[in-house]
């Protein structure tokens, strides 16, 4: 076993635990950033100036009026910036606008001594706009060819010769929806200056030292005068890995140009209106099978809707071609993917990080096929996992596939699965308006940033000589459960109860150049640079307490807070062996630091090895589906999935769960929609507020929901044996999507393929229904959801025979 993974006796990691914060979350104590503007004297407050157009060139922008209202204290612009006029990392993110480029862009803020007065004067400053055209969907986008950044091409094996050798080739589009996070707190930041000049902002971010480098280049600072403190978010589900920095430079440049806190929190529809989201994406696809089912080829092209702006869109796009396999091996491969630039906002991260929007693709080709195929879903799934010694189309070997057939194989087992389609067909047989199904579908997920130089992290554990420790790390906390986990480590590898290890809030003055919380790897990075960190310090106390109980340092144990040697009764309490230390003079601080060892990732040639390992889980849904209206429920879950040898278990299944159901709600509930009608409104959110974006709530949690942690897991590469768990169980949820489809078929005759929109919301189920009736969904057709035009197109003007169309989709070679 590693040095990294192996466990010592009785770790306090492996124990199930609550959150670190749960009684402070559920008594309201818990303090957020935008908490502490009660807390904090003259604050003034930020309000943006939004232009409600999509797209257009600002002619005069004039803000005296501003000024006249009662208490606004000042107008930013872009004249006041000192430094960058830009809130991104690709500068093309102007944070003071020249051009509009979405509904609601912030162009301009208002400083006010209350938010009402700075409310009402963001309300009288003038803008003159001069309208340009706009393109607000994907499909305008891509027939106007305007896309932005990389274009990465993923390509393995040939191609056209797997196509030649296909007994059965399919070919279809997919478009399918983005996703607001809806994290429960809005963007924040707080920004105080002190006499130095120096800058402390308070900030709701994932990604603490990014924010810091944006501040500092906006005011044209040095990195060391200024301090990015985050407390914790109130979620940031991959929402504020990028998009906190501006809104924090907005409320530092305040603070610089008037000496007072200046404190920026987004209500909610300014949030939804100005934050990017998921990125939708639109798919070309053709697939080649063998005449057993086997995938030949594979050839697509993802285009990403990356808005109007870069932010992240280029690692989502690549995340995206890298997950296009999930779980199946692909032999020929020629993925294309590219990023449209629409008048939206910026889309960004979002739990998966464009992972579940490239297994999306292959999930639903592998459901709308199977029938065409003649196999049950699961069969075909089953028969395409990896096997040992088949790698990636972007050339990194799956080193263990045979968890992808063991979590599934333990999903059937604990759902009854074989059992319960027997009885869901008969009661299918008996119930001609009430279907149900039950899909199977697994994951995998790759584990590590792509840009390789994101994967390492640092801590600093600090002893007091009273035997009580602070750890400092670089990660954030958003509800995860990342703080719960490294105090747990840093008992472990102390060898010390919990109750003696307390943690720190993240700041960029404790721990420099830290990576985003995000790409699940929170705990790898940070637990493995605390775990070295105490390492150190316990190597150090080894040897101290080796001369107090008269032994050599490597016979000496820590366990529970107790020091003793193999072999003798004697024993040191860890308050009098720290006591004692610092008498000695002995360093009682470590900085830890980890890097993944083995990663290389050559983004020209979309070619390497740039995930430490995959995570796998599976999951089996069964749902209900009401013929007359489309409605559904999910009736029962079961998830195994694999964390590794799990650092803290309960933690690790609210993950699951949470992950789940959010994966459920993109896949059927949340139907953000813009406006993209030739009216006045033209390129606005219309799903502003929770009363038009429906968000799962627990009337839509499964009835039955068993979540089960693969056991004996250990993960060789990962601090304590463990595996990240934060987005992957997100795809899990591809299962409810795949049962609303076959439910849908249930309607039909049965051999036809299915499409389903996504989201597949009631009424997109319904329109399925319909196809299915008609036997008659088509393999070349449109997608059923064009945008914001009517759901119910694709079910229009298709033929009426099932046979036809199926036909009509096996191309050559067949
Ligand atoms: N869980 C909660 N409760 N809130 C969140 O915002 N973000 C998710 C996931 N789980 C999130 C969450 C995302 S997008 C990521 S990348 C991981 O947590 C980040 O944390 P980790 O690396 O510590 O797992
Ligand atoms: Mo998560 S999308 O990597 O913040």
């Amino acid at each position: 076993m590693s040095q990294l993974s192996q466990r010592p006796e009785k770790p306090v990691v492996g124990v199930s635990m609550p959150h670190e914060s749960a009684n402070l979350h559920v008594t309201g104590t818990a303090l957020y950033t935008d908490d502490l503007v009660q807390r904090t004297k003259d604050v003034l407050h930020a309000y943006p100036v939004q232009v409600m157009k999509t797209h257009g060139r600002i002619l005069e922008l004039r803000t005296e009026p501003a000024l006249a209202v009662p208490g606004v204290v000042r107008v930013l612009t872009v004249a006041d910036v000192p430094g960058v006029n830009d809130a991104g990392m690709k500068h093309d993110e102007p944070l003071f606008p020249d051009m509009v480029m979405f509904h609601g862009h912030a162009v301009a803020w208002v400083l006010g001594e209350t938010l009402e007065a700075a409310r009402l004067g963001a309300a009288a400053v003038e803008v003159d706009l001069e309208e340009l055209p706009s393109i607000v969907t994907l499909k305008e986008a891509i027939a106007a060819e305007s896309f932005h950044g990389a274009r990465p091409l993923m390509a393995i094996g040939d191609v056209d010769a797997g196509f030649a050798d296909s007994a059965h080739v399919f070919s279809g589009e997919f478009q399918f929806s983005d996703q607001e996070h809806f994290y429960l707190e809005t963007h924040a930041a707080l920004a105080h200056i002190d006499e130095g000049g120096q800058l402390f902002i308070q900030s709701s971010t994932q990604h603490p030292s990014e924010t810091q480098e944006i501040v500092a280049h906006v005011l044209g600072l040095h990195s060391h005068e200024v301090t990015v403190q985050c407390l914790r978010m109130g979620g940031g589900f991959g929402g504020k890995e990028m998009q906190p920095h501006g809104f924090a430079a907005i409320a530092a440049l305040g603070a610089k140009l008037t000496g007072r806190p200046v404190r920026l929190r987004l209500n909610r529809t300014q949030d939804l209106t100005m934050s990017g989201k998921r990125h939708g994406f639109h798919a070309n696809w053709k697939i080649g099978f063998d005449a057993d089912g086997r995938i030949r080829a594979l050839e697509a092209t993802l285009t990403s809707d990356g808005g109007w702006s870069l932010d992240l869109s280029e690692p989502v796009t690549a995340r995206a071609l890298c997950h296009i396999d999930n779980t199946y091996w692909i032999p020929n491969a020629r993925i294309a993917g590219r990023i449209a630039k629409t008048n939206k906002v910026s889309n960004t991260a979002f739990r998966g990080f464009g992972g579940p929007q490239g297994m999306l693709v292959i999930e639903d080709i592998l459901g709308r096929v199977a029938p065409l195929l003649g196999l049950d879903p699961m069969e075909l799934r089953e028969r395409n996992f990896y096997q040992q010694g088949q790698t990636t189309p972007y050339g990194q070997p799956v080193l263990q596939p045979e968890r992808i057939a063991a979590v599934w194989q333990q999903t059937l087992e604990n759902g009854g699965v074989a059992d319960r389609k027997r009885e869901i067909a008969a009661f299918n047989a008996a119930h001609p308006h009430t279907k149900r199904a039950l899909a199977v579908t697994g994951i995998k997920f790759g584990i590590s940033f792509n840009l390789t130089a994101f994967n390492q992290a640092g801590a600093l554990v600090l002893i007091y000589k009273d035997g009580s420790v602070l750890i400092n790390h670089g990660g954030t906390e958003m509800g995860q459960g990342l703080h719960t986990k490294m105090l747990q480590v840093a008992a472990t590898t102390l060898g010390i109860p919990l109750h003696k290890v307390r943690l720190a809030p993240t700041r960029t003055d404790k721990v420099p150049n830290t990576s985003a919380t995000a790409a699940s790897s929170g705990a790898d990075l940070n637990g493995a640079a605390v775990k070295n960190a105490c390492e150190q310090l316990r190597e150090r106390l080894l040897q101290v307490a080796a001369s107090q109980l008269g032994s050599n340092a490597s016979d000496v144990r820590i366990v529970e807070g107790v020091a003793r040697t193999l072999g003798s009764d004697k024993e040191l309490a860890w308050d009098d062996l720290v006591h004692t230390a610092y008498f000695q003079r002995v360093q009682l601080s470590a900085a830890g630091y980890y890097r993944t060892e083995g990663l290389h990732w050559d983004a020209k040639s979309f070619q390497g090895s740039p995930f430490k390992y995959f995570s796998h889980g599976a999951a089996a849904a069964e749902v209900e589906v009401d013929g007359f209206t489309g409605a559904y429920r999910i009736r029962r879950v079961d998830i195994v999935q694999d964390v590794g040898d799990s650092l803290s278990p309960m933690i690790d299944i609210g993950q699951v769960e949470g992950g789940f159901v959010q994966g459920a709600g993109w896949l059927t509930l949340e139907d953000m929609r813009w406006d993209a009608t030739d009216g006045p409104n033209r390129g606005r959110l219309l799903t502003q507020a929770a009363s038009t974006y429906k968000l799962p709530s627990f009337s839509e949690m499964p009835e039955e929901f068993n979540v089960t942690l693969m056991e004996n897991a250990t993960e060789e590469g990962a601090v304590y044996g463990s595996k990240a768990v934060g987005e992957p169980p997100l795809m899990l949820a591809f299962s409810v999507r795949e049962a609303l489809r076959q439910a849908a078929a249930a309607f039909g005759p049965g051999g036809v393929s299915v499409e389903l929109a996504s989201p597949a919301t009631p009424e997109a189920v319904f329109w399925a229904i319909e196809e299915a009736r008609r036997g008659a969904a088509s393999q070349d057709g449109p997608d059923a959801r064009d945008e914001f035009a009517a759901v119910g197109q694709a079910s229009n003007g298709q033929t009426t025979n099932g046979q036809a169309r199926t036909d009509a989709a096996v191309l050559s070679g067949a």
